[in-house]
């Protein structure tokens, strides 16, 4: 692959933020000429290489079937297939469906994929021993939501070895898109200087049906709104505007091990922009550092354009309303977030307090210190994981 090298980085204490990255090839081999003053060639070899040391984590609500078989079959074979789905599963288990898709799937391909569903009372018994109560309700399951699936998937992500972890939404509608996605993230992983790295795709267009024809808007409405309040939060303490934030919502994203184990998760759909903040809250030096490793090595935050457009799911204004919510209310929440910019947000939108949102914001603590050998010995003894396919 070639890339674009950041032509503009924000520091913000140990954090850089690297402003967007362009594809320029998609593949390419060693032969190809190496770094001009302005190009990386990152060979296919070394792409490899990282693929085998990742995982990818599909979290799964409810979606088409023919769309799910289609983000799996672009995810490059030796990555191992983590898909963590809260699917209904009374009257017709979708959950079930699901399976035996997977299943048919691997019977041809003989790729490794790990199923789990987050509802499962043997998935809620495992997180219970091994202590790690902010996933769980008063019932003793796994919370709804989407944050807590992608967190199930980065604990198996552990448990199993890799190295990375990356994520992809199942409602793609462009399995070219996915398969792109995933080669991103080894591409800016290879360009790494850090071991704690997070990559954030961001897509070229996000094409929309107008008036009868195509229509490639650039941006999302939410990373709109998000990647504004971000960037006045980085300027608030830098004391120059920036707008290098064009990811605030980017689901979809990969962070090294390193790096995952170490952050605090907002819970639902919160959870992308809460990793921003996060990672800004521990390693920008305004807080006092929890850990001090990253603070010497850094943390680096890669975001990279596509050449696929991203075609997903529209799932309605309540959905975006939500997603919205959400993530405000995590950058209102933030112990950095300063007051000025708490009562703009509060004032533009009054109706969030009172919202969803705010009755089941949470964090999720790092699972640094969670023992995921543990969980994934007590999910394989309660029959709730499903391993399918070579081992990893
Ligand atoms: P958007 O693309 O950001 O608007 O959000 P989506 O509604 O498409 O959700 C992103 C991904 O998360 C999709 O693959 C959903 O199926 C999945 N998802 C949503 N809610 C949950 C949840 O509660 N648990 C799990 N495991 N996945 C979820
Ligand atoms: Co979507």
């Amino acid at each position: 692959m070639k890339l674009e090298l950041p032509r503009y980085t924000e520091r913000f204490g140990s954090v850089k933020i690297h402003d967007i990255q362009r594809v320029l090839l998609l593949d390419s081999s060693e032969d190809s000429p190496p770094h001009s003053t302005s190009v990386c060639n990152i060979p296919r070899s070394r792409i490899e290489e990282i693929e085998r040391r990742m995982a990818i984590v599909i979290p799964v609500k409810n979606e088409k079937l023919k769309v799910l078989e289609g983000v799996i079959s672009a995810i490059p074979s030796e990555c191992l297939i983590i898909i963590v789905s809260n699917s209904r599963r009374n009257k017709v288990d979708r959950f079930r469906m699901e399976y035996e898709m997977v299943e048919q799937y691997v019977y041809y391909t003989k790729r490794a994929v790990w199923m789990i569903h987050q509802k499962d009372a043997g998935v809620g018994s495992a997180v219970r021993k091994i202590g790690y109560e902010d996933l769980l309700d008063e019932k003793g399951l796994v919370h709804d939501g989407k944050a807590e699936g992608m967190i199930l998937g980065m604990l198996l992500a552990k448990a199993s070895g890799k190295d990375y972890v990356g994520f992809i939404d199942a409602d793609n509608y462009i399995p070219g898109a996915v398969h792109e996605y995933v080669k991103i993230y080894s591409a800016a992983f290879c360009l790494a200087q850090s071991p704690y790295v997070m990559v954030r795709i961001s897509w070229a267009y996000k094409p929309k049906i107008l008036e009868g024809s195509l229509y490639f808007s650039k941006w999302g409405r939410v990373s709109k709104i998000t990647n504004k309040y971000l960037n006045k939060l980085i300027t608030s303490f830098t004391g120059f505007e920036t707008e290098v934030v064009k990811t605030g919502n980017s689901g979809e994203h990969a962070m090294t091990m390193k790096l995952a184990e170490l952050l605090d998760y907002s819970s639902r759909f919160a959870i992308e922009t809460g990793e921003i903040i996060n990672i800004l809250e521990q390693f920008g030096g305004v807080l006092d550092p929890k850990f001090y490793e990253p603070m010497e090595k850094g943390v680096e935050i890669f975001q990279i354009e596509t050449r696929n457009p991203h075609f997903h799911e529209e799932k309605g204004d309540e959905h975006i309303r939500e997603m919205l919510f959400d993530s405000l209310l995590t950058i209102v929440s933030s112990p950095l977030c300063p007051d000025s910019l708490r009562s703009e947000i509060f004032e533009k939108y009054p109706d969030m307090a009172k919202s969803r949102s705010s009755a089941s914001r949470r964090v999720i603590r790092s699972f640094i210190n969670v023992d995921v050998k543990s969980f994934l010995d007590g999910l394989i003894s309660s029959n709730s994981i499903i391993m399918l396919g070579r081992s990893t």
